[in-house]
C-alpha cells in the first residue's frame, strides 16, 4: 500500500525478465514458423494469397509447438486434482504443451491447421500469471510472418544440419538453414 521508486536491482532484475521472456520466446516462435510452413507447404501457400488468415494461423501455431512447454510451481499447500493429493511442499510441472494437444479439447490435435478456431490454447499460461506480453507476441508473430511471407514465399529448411536450442525453460532452434524458392 506504499508508493516508492524501485531499486536498481529491481529494475535491472525486471529488465532480465523482459529480455528473457519477450525474445526468446518470441525469436523461438520465429523459428518454429520456419519448420512448420516447411512441412505444410499447401497451408503456406494459403497464407501468401489471403495474408487475412496469418493472425489465425499465428494462432495455430503457438498451439501446435509452444515456445514454452511447461510452467512450475511450487505448492504451498496440500491440493486435490483428479483424485490425487499433492503434498505441499512439492514442486509442480505443468505441461502447457501437453493441454495444447489434448485431444478432448483440440480434435485431431496432432494436426495443423491454420483454418482450425483454436479458441482457448495455454500457451501464454493461465490465470494470475498468463502472460504480460501475450498481445505483443501475437502482433510480432503476424507481422513477422506477412513480412516473411511477402519477401520468400517459398521454402524448404534443411532439418539434418538444424540445431535445436539446448535450453529448459523454451523449446525451439539455434539455427535451421533454409532455401529459398
Ligand atoms: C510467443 C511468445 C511468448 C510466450 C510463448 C510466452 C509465454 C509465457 C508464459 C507461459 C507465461 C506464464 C509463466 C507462468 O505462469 O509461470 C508468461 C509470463 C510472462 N511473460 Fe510471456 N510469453 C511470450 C512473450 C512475451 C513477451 C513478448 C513479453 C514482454 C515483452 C513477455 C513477458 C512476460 C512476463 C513479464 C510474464 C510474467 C507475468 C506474471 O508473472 O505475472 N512474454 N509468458
Amino acid at each position: 500500500g506504499q508508493v516508492r521508486r524501485l531499486t536498481r536491482q529491481e529494475i535491472q532484475i525486471f529488465v532480465g525478465v523482459i529480455a528473457g521472456a519477450g525474445v526468446e520466446t518470441t525469436g523461438r516462435l520465429f523459428g518454429w514458423m520456419g519448420k512448420v510452413l516447411a512441412e505444410h507447404p499447401d497451408q503456406r501457400r494459403e497464407l501468401v494469397a489471403d495474408p487475412t488468415a496469418i493472425p489465425r494461423a499465428v494462432e495455430e501455431l503457438l498451439r501446435y509447438e509452444p515456445p514454452g512447454p511447461h510452467v512450475a510451481r511450487y505448492v504451498t499447500e496440500d491440493v486435490e486434482y483428479h483424485g490425487r493429493t499433492v503434498p505441499a511442499g512439492s514442486a509442480l510441472l505443468l505441461m502447457l504443451a501437453s493441454a495444447n494437444h489434448d485431444e478432448r479439447r483440440f480434435p485431431d490435435p496432432e494436426r495443423f491447421d491454420i483454418h482450425r478456431d483454436v479458441g482457448q490454447q495455454v500457451t501464454f499460461g493461465h490465470g494470475t500469471h498468463f502472460c504480460l506480453g501475450a498481445a505483443l507476441a501475437r502482433l510480432e508473430g503476424r507481422i513477422a510472418l506477412e513480412e516473411v511471407l511477402r519477401r520468400w514465399p517459398d521454402w524448404e529448411v534443411d532439418l539434418d544440419a538444424a540445431r535445436r536450442a539446448p535450453t529448459s525453460t523454451v523449446r525451439g532452434w539455434d539455427s535451421m538453414p533454409a532455401v529459398i524458392g
